[in-house]
């Protein structure tokens, strides 16, 4: 493991760290945990951070690091103690930790209550359902989601009712529509449920729901519930990852209000703190829930450079309770493309000149090593017309090396 020369790692524990004494604790480091140091720069605070690896993309930007397995007790502990609050950048968290760091008094914000809701679709969906919040029809598959007959049992049962297609999805761990499978008939199912028998993963059925659009929400909510929410979204998604988010969202204005009302009222029933985003499908007549993540988020990118507070602020501003900053977009219209690696692995930095010959393209690099299909960065473009920042935040985004989105619809295996 390289060593970095601000890092002492602990022989017994094998973690790492620099300094002791600072205010905020990030849980991993990836993009988004970069992301939030840049926002703390701005405010000066202390931030530590805590990222598996020397080589992840918030390791390179942390002044204070930990080297160290989020699911590790010794980890967690370790960043707790040198930090007032622990707050999150991914979901692979120990939730039983989690609970234990709350009982002897660190804070944890979102705390465990929250999150034991947004790392498991099965218990999200159950809870929202029970609360009126309209998802998508579902059955969980229950203990049967380990066991590929009665899962398939399961699934069987459900189509049924509902007809095929139906989508799987793995409960727990899922990313980037890894975990989703579109399935259109039993023995599509029948592969699925092998495949996730091998490897452990319980499984969820739901509907597949006729998209019109995919929404996002983001909410940033306090410890006392004050929250604010940012303008909807409008997200593109392709193969089940994010493309472009899109600003304004183009709907009619009973489904905007719909899914705002939507977001704010899963901030509260769950109780968030920080920013919680909540993803949406507008289909025909319907706002459903899809899901929420509990941190910052992929569609909130653009409120970096174009919302009066960036979400990296807000989340910062919320997890240590002071007043949260105006959500309000900046432009009337924003875009904002996610970087992805492309075929041959061509690295965005070496890419630079081109995107940045594009007139206001904001381009962010997450300092990630390119492979194909990975996210490495963004470019949002600020103006007055979707169209014309859309097609310029394409051109940088091109230019970095991001294969251009294809029509040839939602196939998974
Ligand atoms: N029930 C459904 N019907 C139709 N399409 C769906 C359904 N569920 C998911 N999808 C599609 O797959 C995408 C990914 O699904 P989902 O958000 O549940 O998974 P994820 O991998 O956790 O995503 P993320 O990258 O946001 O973490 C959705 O954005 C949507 O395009
Ligand atoms: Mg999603």
């Amino acid at each position: 493991v390289p060593q970095r020369d601000n890092v002492v790692t602990s022989s017994r524990t094998g973690v790492a760290t620099v300094t002791a004494g600072s205010a905020v604790g990030i849980v991993g480091g990836g993009q988004l945990a970069r992301m939030t140091l840049q926002a703390a720069d701005a405010l000066g605070l202390e931030v530590t951070v805590l990222a598996e690896h020397p080589t992840d993309s918030a390791a390179a930007s942390a002044a204070r690091l930990l080297i160290g397995t989020p699911t590790t007790p010794e980890a967690m502990i370790q960043l707790a103690d040198q930090c007032g609050v622990v707050t999150f950048d991914h979901e692979q968290v120990d939730l039983g930790i989690l609970e234990d760091l709350e009982r002897r008094g660190h804070l944890v914000r979102p705390g465990s209550r929250t999150l034991q809701i947004a790392v498991d679709k099965a218990a999200m969906r159950q809870r929202f359902a029970e609360a009126g919040i309209a998802v998508p029809r579902f059955a969980p598959l229950g203990q049967g989601g380990t066991d590929s007959e009665r899962a398939l049992a399961g699934i069987a049962t459900f189509a049924d009712e509902h007809g095929w297609p139906v989508v799987l999805k793995a409960v727990r761990g899922g990313y980037d529509g890894k975990g989703v499978w579109p399935v259109a008939d039993r023995r599509a199912a029948e592969r699925v449920c092998r495949n996730a028998h091998q490897h452990g993963t319980a499984l969820l059925v739901e509907e597949a729901v006729e998209i019109t659009a995919e929404l996002a929400v983001l909410v940033a909510r306090r410890p006392d519930g004050r929250r604010v929410a940012w303008p909807v979204v409008r997200t593109v998604q392709q193969v089940g990852i994010c493309r472009e988010v899109l600003l304004p969202a183009g709907l009619p204005p009973d489904v905007e209000s719909a899914a705002t009302a939507l977001a704010l009222e899963v901030a509260d029933e769950i109780d968030s703190v920080g920013v919680l985003a909540v993803e949406l499908f507008w289909a025909g007549d319907r706002v459903l829930v899809n899901e929420v993540a509990a941190r910052p988020h992929n569609s909130g990118h653009w409120t970096i450079d174009g919302a009066t507070t960036s979400q990296f602020e807000n989340h910062l501003r919320a997890v240590l309770d002071l007043p949260l900053g105006d959500p309000s977009a900046t432009a009337a219209a924003v875009a904002s493309v996610n970087v992805l690696g492309g075929p041959e692995g061509l690295d965005p930095r070496d890419l630079l000149a081109g995107a940045l010959d594009v007139p206001g393209a904001h381009v962010h690099l997450y300092g990630k090593a390119a492979r194909p299909g990975r996210k490495l960065g963004h470019v949002t473009v600020c103006g007055d017309d979707l169209d014309d920042v859309r097609g310029r935040a394409w051109d940088a985004a091109i230019a970095l090396g991001t294969p251009a989105i294809t029509t040839e619809g939602d196939q998974r295996s």
